[in-house]
């Protein structure tokens, strides 16, 4: 029972997809759609008023600005995120399991139902209470996959306190700068991770971060792997001791639509990386909807989304969007290759996934280990098969659909970003045709458009250029954390009228949507975001480095790899020590996933005559394509290019 595959590359849907889906044709969705532009506030408001418990209604749906970084929806309401997400379920699925967590090793499963998870939630929140967490208060959280993250985010949003999760990959110096730009009075963590039996330092790298966080009063820590780790007392606190002592019922607070539910940091084009911030009812709204049209969520259906909570995938559709629709939503701790290729699927037939969540970079990295892994196991469950994170190449989108879907499973490509909280363009199973590659149209109430450099709409199909979008969606991200003058400036201010995604964009002969990637010098590297100039930064932190200039190249496995250009100061040898300290230097400064995979010593770079170093150029040389370098004439130095070709060749 295979998809039916139209002409060369449009897949209908599977129809054991189509069957009972929420959307089941190409005009369901387009009805809807259209009527979510014509009147945007009767669409929103009716959406709010079904899927959002209100403590008391909103008067207003929306009242937003882009000329003046303006954007607030459900004004006047109140509700609680968590409330939403955990209480109001108690009644009619109080013993379905809420949190599904697969740890490190394969069947090391805990279930925690939603009255659990209610106790839980209540008892971690008092905890925080108990230690002068209040409303507003500013919480950072660092810790492993396991359920005890999810139950302090849910904890903050009870109480009010506005969460700040750092992936614990970053080192301690990133956390730190995250922790003094938010002004945290709290840090959430855990001994020790565990991922692929290797161990993560958790507790130390706070130990390390917070000795330079004045705001911090208090360090929580969850024992996960009874590691041996330094404990001060009375700034640390016990995590899993101190919820013993708390009641498990906790009031919630009354919250306002537009107050902060989380910051959550990404990379941007300059160096200082940015708070990005979200509120509570439009984010949980938006959310909501999107897990449940997108993966066409049903009640008994298992969903499993891989991403880590440290990124806003892991907000959106581990935690807030599954758990506010009463879902069961699997937490994952481990790795893709742990104990080998085959673990996705194993996880798939024994917890009877039946939509999956990943990124491109983990199919690529699986794929390449051949079909047995996938075939050893039974993957009948499954109805929706999901990318995220960045483009995803037709040849793994086919090696999903055929092999992993066996051709009855619909491929949901869905772009978005930390900045539009939830899912902003993609297919909806059942109903939308796919191609291999492309993230096809717009979800409800998104209106996309193309703009060329002067910010002119490209009309009509076939074109290609920035993508923007033309008006304000409720899970917007509303500003960065200290700097809204920042925030107007990326997303708001380079064309008025639009907000601008950073990415560019291709709407071919059918209208389908095709992302090409970042137009600005952020990269994309294993579906993580990175700013060219924070690896910069840390590399000229490194006595030796006069000069550095990052770029990305296109990687086989990580979508794209960082490459560092690099020039010593005099009387620094460039061996291999060296080059081993400058990575290190960024290991330290960022964290492993920003760790080049090249870097090229070099005395000279190629300059524009006033000085700019031309990145094209440095791009092009990295990705070995220097058949068309254009011109470099204007080069203050041309000879440099052939020297930097002959460097890159014997890498
Ligand atoms: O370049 C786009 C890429 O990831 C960027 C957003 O990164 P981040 O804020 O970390 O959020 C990632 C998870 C939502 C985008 O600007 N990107 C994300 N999804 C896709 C994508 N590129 C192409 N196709 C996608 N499906």
């Amino acid at each position: 029972m295979s998809g039916q595959k139209e002409g060369n590359s449009l897949y209908a849907p599977p129809a054991r997809v189509s069957e009972g889906a929420h959307f089941q044709t190409l005009e369901e969705y387009q009805e809807l759609y259209d009527r979510s532009l014509e009147d945007p506030d009767a669409f929103w408001g009716e959406q709010a008023r079904e899927h959002i418990d209100w403590f008391h209604g909103f008067n207003q749906v929306s009242d937003c600005d882009f000329s003046n970084g303006m954007v607030a929806w459900f004004l006047g309401g109140k509700l609680n995120v968590c409330h939403n997400c955990v209480d109001r379920h108690l009644e009619t699925r109080g013993d379905k399991v809420a949190i599904l967590w697969e740890g490190d090793e394969p069947g090391d499963v805990r279930e925690i139902t939603y009255r659990e998870l209610h106790r839980q939630v209540c008892r971690l929140a008092n905890v925080l209470r108990h230690n002068g967490i209040r409303k507003g208060d500013r919480v950072a959280i660092y810790m492993p996959m396991i359920p005890e993250a999810a139950f302090a985010m849910l904890a903050c949003a009870r109480i009010g306190a506005v969460h700040s999760v750092v992936f614990a990959g970053f080192s301690a110096e990133a956390l730190r700068d995250r922790i003094i730009d938010a002004k945290c009075k709290a840090v959430i963590t855990a001994d020790e991770g565990r991922r692929g039996k290797k161990s993560i330092p958790l507790k130390r790298p706070v130990d390390e971060a917070v000795m330079a966080c004045p705001t911090v009063e208090h360090v929580f820590m969850v024992r996960h792997t009874d590691a041996k780790v330094p404990f001060y007392e009375p700034r640390d606190i016990d995590l899993n001791e101190a919820m013993k002592n708390e009641r498990p019922y906790c009031p919630v607070e009354h919250m306002d639509s537009e107050d902060t539910l989380f910051l959550l940091y990404t990379s941007g084009s300059t160096g200082k990386p940015k708070g990005i911030s979200h509120t509570s009812a439009g984010y949980l709204l938006y959310t909501m909807l999107t897990h449940r049209y997108v993966f066409d969520y049903r009640e008994d259906d298992i969903f499993a989304c891989v991403a880590d909570i440290g990124w806003i995938t892991g907000h959106s559709y581990v935690v807030y969007g599954p758990l506010a629709n009463g879902a069961t939503t699997v937490m994952f701790e481990s790795v893709p290759t742990y104990p080998d290729s085959g673990r996705y699927w194993d996880m798939v037939d024994r917890l009877q996934i039946t939509q999956f969540y990943t990124a491109p970079t983990a199919i690529r990295a699986i794929a390449r280990n051949g079909d047995a892994f996938v075939k050893m196991y039974d993957r009948s469950s499954l109805r929706v098969l999901g990318s995220v994170g960045e483009p995803i190449n037709p040849e793994s989108w086919q090696w999903y659909y055929d092999v992993v879907g066996e051709g009855r499973c619909n491929i949901v490509d869905t772009w978005w970003q930390t900045e539009t909280g939830g899912i902003m363009i993609t297919p909806l199973p059942g109903a939308t045709p796919t191609k291999p590659g492309s993230a096809t149209f717009p979800f409800f109430g998104i209106e996309p458009v193309l703009l060329d450099d002067q910010g002119c709409e490209i009309y009509g199909n076939d074109v290609s250029g920035l993508l923007a979008i033309k008006r304000p969606w409720p899970a917007m991200a509303r500003t960065i954390q200290g700097d809204h003058v920042r925030f107007a400036q990326t997303y708001l201010d380079p064309f008025p009228g639009y907000y601008l995604t950073g990415d560019g964009c291709r709407r071919d002969e059918d209208g389908y949507y095709w992302i090409t990637g970042r137009v600005d010098d952020v990269i994309n590297v294993s579906g993580h975001r990175m700013g060219t100039a924070e690896v910069e930064s840390a590399l000229v932190s490194h006595p030796g480095c006069a000069e550095a200039a990052v770029v990305g190249f296109p990687h086989e496995i990580k979508g794209q790899g960082i490459f560092a250009y690099v020039i010593l100061k005099e009387g620094f040898d460039p061996d291999a020590e060296l080059v081993g300290e400058l990575r290190n230097e960024v290991r330290t400064h960022i964290g492993p996933i920003a760790a080049p995979d090249h870097i090229l010593i070099t005395t000279g770079l190629p300059k524009t005559r006033s000085g700019k170093i031309m990145r094209r150029i440095l791009r092009k040389i990295a990705s070995q394509e220097t058949g068309n370098l254009g011109d470099i004439s204007t080069l203050a130095d041309p000879s440099v290019v052939e020297v930097l070709i002959e460097r890159r060749a014997e890498l």
